[in-house]
Parts: C-alpha cells; structure tokens; sequence
C-alpha cells in the first residue's frame, strides 16, 4: 500500500479510536451526529452543484430536498425566512451583515473578553468589510449584557444595529428589555451559534419574539446537525440576505450537508424539546457538582448556567490551559477556555447521575490521581452511553445507504 495511504487510514482509525470508543466529549461547539445525519453526507449529493438560477439541469431532487429544509427550519424557529446556504456559522454572520450594512457603519456586539465571538472582534471580520465596532457595556457580575448603560450608549452614537453574540454564555440575555428600550432606533440581531439547539428546542429565549430581526449561526454546537449555518429572520431582512447570499456569499452550498441539516432539523423538531431540556438540566447538575467539589466553576451566581455551558476557569489563561491538557491526557476532552458543554454527553442519554460522575473524574484530575484509572473509567462511562438519543430510531441505516450507494451498502 502507499505509505501515505496507510498513513491515512491509520489516523481514521486512530481517531475513532480516541474519539469515538473511548472519551468523553464535553467541547461545547461540538456534538455528535446520529448515524442516519451523518449517512446524508455521503450522499452522492457532495459532488452535485445546484443554483437558484437553474444554471445546473439534473437538479431537481438537490432542490425540492433544500425546500423541505428550509419549510422545517422555518417551523421549528417560527420564521418567516429560513436560509440554510451558509457553510458555517461564520458565513452566515458575514452574510447577514453584509445585507444590512454598509462599510463605515458602526456596530455594537459583545467583547471578545467578555464571551463575545472573536470573529466580530474590531479587527476581525468587521475590519474586512470596514464596518465600525464598539463593545456592549456588560455586566461582569450577572454575565449579562447591561441594559441601561447600551442604551445610553446607543442614544449617544447611534449603531445602526445591536449584535448580541456571545460564544460563551451562561444565560439568557435581555434582548426584550433592549429591544423596548431603544424604541425601533436601533435594531438587534442575535448570533445564536451557541444556543440554536436550546432555541429551538423551545427551551431557551426566542430571539425573533423578543424583538430581534434576524436568528443565525452555525448548526453544529448545540443544535446536533451537520458542520454549517442557517440564517433565520423576519421577511423584508430575509429579501435582503435573499439578494446578496446568491453568487456574492455562497456559491456551492454542499447539497448532502443540507440534506443531512434537513433530517437534523427533523430530529429538532421531534426531539428537542425533551434534549435541551436534559442538556439544561445536565449543565446545572455538573456546574454545582464541580463548584461542591471545589473547582472555580465561575458563572451568574444566582444559577451558574442555564446554557449547554458550564466555565470552569482558574483565572490564569495558562492554568485553564494546561488543565484541558491534563484532561485530554484522560480522554476528558474540552476546549481551552474552559466552556465545558453538556450537549454531546445528552445527546448520547447521559444524565444528571453522570453529571456527577463526570465531576468526579474531572475532579480526580485536579487532585493528580493515577491516570490510567481515570482513563479506565471514563472510557467505561462512554461505553455505557453508546448510541445516539434524541434520533428517528426507527429509520433503517442500511435502507439508507441503499439510497446512497448505487448498489447499497
Ligand atoms: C457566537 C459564534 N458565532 C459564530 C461562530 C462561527 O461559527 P463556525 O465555526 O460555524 O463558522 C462561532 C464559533 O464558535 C461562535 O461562537
């Protein structure tokens, strides 16, 4: 065989390995797709090209399958317009803003230091398109964006839009309170890449009720669908972001990852009211755990997190670092931040029993116990919890695949 082939096959099967048979996933951007999802992605779908202006012929079934994703978005989030061309969340952001504004036009969004999306940071993405930024005043207390201070604020420099984008957030924010407030001056926007799969869910706030024009982000943090974005808004934005994303943002819109965000939106509208209800209950569950056992679980004090998140965090970057270091040495895998999420564990039908037992075992890596012990028994606790809940359980994988395959599977 090729060496480089090997090679190749040897860091799949050493993946699967690490990440599928023997850790715990607790990256709060991350979640794991049921089998069926991830079966549409290797649909023949991946090298066929469709387009609004029927520039493609043979593209009927690419096309009346993107319908059927766009109608179910638009159920589950209750909105007038659903896209789901974006190929990330962060597309779908520069999607959006590219519709609504102007170079020399001047933002309020969350700082990067205070859990904002440091896409959108000054010298981000707004840098590129010269768009202006200034930073929401926050309220470092009740991890909350401060109400009253971003109104005086607004009223002094006028933004043309308000972005609420948080990529750690613990609670819901007060888009309703801002949105009375401003009296229609400004108007708000909400990043939901975080929350989607609690928002839609309907066990979260419902950004487009409280005021906000539009709802986008990626599709694969707490929302268990496939790698990309939606946008999700009322409909005279939607005609705007209608206009521009088609040949100026996306061109290819990697038709098997829509049809596999159709079934996952599918699963959301089935499932999730039951699963961000869990994952809710999970991250309270496993914050109070950690904060009993004495690790700095930092969060509105009054509830820690209503969220997929959890923050455990040792104030010196370099500590949280080198702790998700540690953690990885157990197979407890996390990001550096540290923004524990409960999503991935949910979705495989942990509950609050292995919330604590989860806290234990982050515990025990804290007090430097025997390692290969913690590995022993994390890779047991996610051998127990297997299969992917919260999915059509009656769908026939191998049919499936006879419908991806030319001969199945
Ligand atoms: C709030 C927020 N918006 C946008 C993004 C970008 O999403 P994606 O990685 O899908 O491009 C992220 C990514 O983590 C995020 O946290």
């Amino acid at each position: 065989m090729v060496q480089e082939l090997e090679s190749l096959l040897n860091a799949l099967k050493g993946h699967k390995e690490m990440r599928l048979n023997s850790s715990l996933n607790l990256i709060s951007s991350e979640n794991i797709l049921s089998n069926e999802v991830r079966a549409l992605l290797a649909l023949d779908f991946a090298g066929r090209y469709t387009s609004r202006d029927g520039f493609y012929r043979g593209s009927k079934y690419l096309d009346e399958i993107e319908k059927i994703g766009i109608e179910v978005a638009k159920q589950v989030f209750k909105a007038e317009y659903a896209d789901l061309r974006s190929l990330s969340g962060h597309i779908a952001t520069l999607a959006f803003i590219s519709s609504q504004l102007k170079a020399g036009e001047l933002i309020f969004c969350v700082s990067p230091s205070d859990g904002g999306y440091p896409g959108m940071a000054k010298d981000a993405l707004p840098k590129v398109l010269g768009i202006k930024v200034e930073y929401l005043p926050f309220d470092k207390e009740k991890y909350a964006i401060d109400v009253d201070s971003t109104i005086e604020l607004a009223k002094k420099l006028k933004p043309k839009l308000i972005i609420i984008d948080f990529s750690l957030i613990l609670r819901r924010q007060p888009v309703r309170e801002l949105f009375d407030k401003l009296n229609g001056f400004t108007k708000i926007a909400y990043d939901g890449s975080h929350v989607l799969g609690l928002i839609g869910g309907g066990e979260f706030q419902d950004p487009l009720r409280e005021g906000a024009i539009a709802l986008y982000g990626s599709t694969h943090k707490s929302f268990f669908g496939p790698q990309g974005g939606i946008i999700l808004a009322e409909k005279q934005v939607g005609e705007e972001i209608d206009a521009l994303i088609y040949p100026s943002i996306v061109d290819n819109a990697h038709w098997n990852r829509i049809a596999a965000l159709t079934l996952a939106l599918l699963e959301l509208k089935e499932f999730g009211r039951e699963y961000a209800k869990q994952v809710i209950r999970n991250s309270k569950a496993l914050a109070k755990s950690l904060k009993e056992l004495g690790l700095p679980i930092k969060g509105p004090e009054d509830i820690l997190t209503e969220t997929h998140q959890v923050y455990l965090n040792f104030d010196e970057p370099f500590m949280n670092v080198a702790f998700a270091r540690e953690l990885e040495r157990a197979n407890i895998i996390t990001d550096s931040a540290i923004r524990l999420g409960t999503n991935e564990v949910t979705r495989l039908g942990m509950r609050e029993q292995e919330m604590e037992r989860i806290a234990e075992l982050i515990h025990s890596v804290y007090r430097k116990e025997n390692l290969e012990n913690i590995k022993r028994s994390v890779s047991r606790l996610r051998s127990d919890f297997d299969e992917v809940q919260y999915r059509f359980s009656d769908l026939n994988l191998e049919s499936l695949l006879d419908l991806i395959f030319k001969n199945g599977s």
